[in-house]
């Protein structure tokens, strides 16, 4: 495939042009969104981390001088300029000609970009950052990466495990996430409550701070999270479901358990604050847009991944000291629980690479204690090594790494990618499919759940 194809599969991603038409649409979806694009665009406080990496310290190939890369990283967001410095630094010191190219903020999205251009075996992509869903489906496509972990750290287990295919490490672990609940610690005061613990006291708090607030200003949310039709919305209702006892969608065995009162009771109380205290246009929000809706001060909850923590706590950020961030709410029932839905990426370099080795010596420079402390301390990405949670300068620049430890070191709840394997985004895509037509009434729980339940069973049956 020739650059102008790579452009052609990946283009709409490389302007701003884009990420301007979707804040239009999603305004027009949902009015308030009208400050999305302020505050996606919002830069960073401090940055200053990157600045004193110990680059020695990562050993870096020097002998690869000359070859060309082109390696795929974040969406056209915030942390774009990071990035940008971070690969230039990285062609400074090897020499290795490196050109980033931008993906697509939605993983649904991106996955197919990377199918089509793995599919068609592109040589014009040496390196590319993979999904922790993903390594059932690329494994075919990748280099066996198992040698370029940084051997000064461990890598948690539970994602080399994940990432391993058949004996090959399809990806290095990069950065892990976990779904987390948001507050308005000011307005949580300002009405007398205390941060909720439950999916019930989040609504009557959302519900009060939304109506007080709303008398100053129109556009106030009560509780902003991710409705689109996409990977990200799998993220948010699993951990409505599992929060409420009711199982994780397909069981590690295999089984299909998706068709269970607690489940269907979890997607009938999100469903209920559509239109109360989440915003109709909710039902097509992504990541970056609930932000947009609080980073401007305009939400009193919001779940999300911990990324949004450093954009809170940026210097020009309007909610600056505001903000609380903990465990996401339980359910009711017996086996009500704190969920949170384990995310996260990792770097894998293509089969089909013309410079394999400097394909693999990027993604090892990315994945270093290095790169990912530093990534932790400006970016609140929460590292794949371990002792990164007890580094004191991450630890300083992070505290709620410490206090959300054991979720963040193995208690979050994963997707059913491993028993799914290559089949993973079917099984996604109908779950999605079903959640977001509940969401926008196009169909009762119960029957959509029924009829979810037998595709999931026709797919698991192709695996
Ligand atoms: C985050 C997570 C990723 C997940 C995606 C969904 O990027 O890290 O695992 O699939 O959000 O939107």
């Amino acid at each position: 495939m020739s650059d102008s194809s790579l452009s052609r599969v990946l283009g709409s991603n490389l302007s701003r042009r884009s990420v301007l038409k979707r804040a239009a649409a999603v305004s027009a979806a949902a009015p308030m969104a009208g400050l999305l694009l302020q505050g996606g665009m919002r830069p960073v406080g401090a940055q200053e981390a990157i600045d004193s990496i110990d680059f020695e310290a990562i050993k870096l190939r020097t002998d690869l001088k000359g070859q060309k890369i082109s390696v795929i990283l974040g969406a056209d967001g915030p942390a774009a300029p990071w990035e940008e410095k971070l690969v230039a630094k990285f062609a400074e010191l090897t020499g290795i000609e490196t050109k980033l190219v931008r993906g697509p903020e939605s993983a649904t999205e991106r996955l197919a970009q990377y199918q089509q251009l793995l599919g068609a075996q592109a040589t014009d992509v040496d390196a590319m950052m993979i999904d922790v869903i993903w390594p059932g489906i690329l494994a075919s496509h990748a280099i066996d990466l198992k040698g370029a972990m940084d051997q000064n750290g461990a890598y948690f287990e539970r994602i080399v495990a994940n990432n391993t295919v058949n004996g090959i490490l399809v990806g290095i672990p990069w950065y892990t996430d976990a779904g987390l609940l948001y507050w308005r610690q000011d307005l949580v005061d300002k009405y007398k409550l205390s941060a909720p613990t439950t999916w019930a006291e989040l609504e009557a708090a959302a519900k009060t701070i939304q109506e007080g607030e709303r008398a100053t200003n129109k556009d106030f949310q009560g509780f902003v999270w991710q409705g689109a039709a996409y990977e990200g919305l799998t993220c948010d209702a699993l951990e409505w479901q599992v929060s409420n006892g009711g199982g994780t969608i397909v069981e590690p065995d295999g089984a299909v358990s998706i068709n269970n009162p607690q489940a269907i009771a979890a997607f009938e109380r999100a469903k209920g604050w559509i239109g109360s205290i989440s915003p109709a246009g909710v039902t097509t929000y992504k990541e970056e847009d609930a932000r947009g809706v609080w980073q401007a001060g305009n939400a009193a909850f919001m779940r999300n991944w911990p990324y949004a923590w450093a954009l809170a706590q940026a210097d020009d950020s309007v909610i600056k000291d505001k903000v609380g961030v903990g465990l996401l709410p339980k359910g009711d029932g017996e086996n009500a629980q704190n969920a949170a839905t384990l995310g996260g990426w990792q770097m894998m370099a293509s089969k089909y690479s013309k410079s394999p080795d400097a394909a693999v010596e990027f993604c090892r420079f990315l994945t270093s204690v290095e790169v990912q402390k530093a990534h932790a301390i400006d970016w609140s990405r929460l590292p794949t090594i371990v002792e990164l949670y007890d580094d004191a300068a991450v630890l300083e620049a992070q505290p709620f790494f410490g206090s959300l430890k054991d979720v963040f070191l193995g208690g979050a709840v994963a997707r059913p990618s491993t028993v799914s394997a290559d089949l993973y985004n079917d099984v996604s895509t109908a779950y999605f499919t079903a959640i977001n037509e509940i969401l926008t009434g196009q169909a009762p729980a119960a029957d959509r759940v029924a009829a979810l339940a037998t595709e999931l069973e026709g797919i698991m049956a192709e695996v």
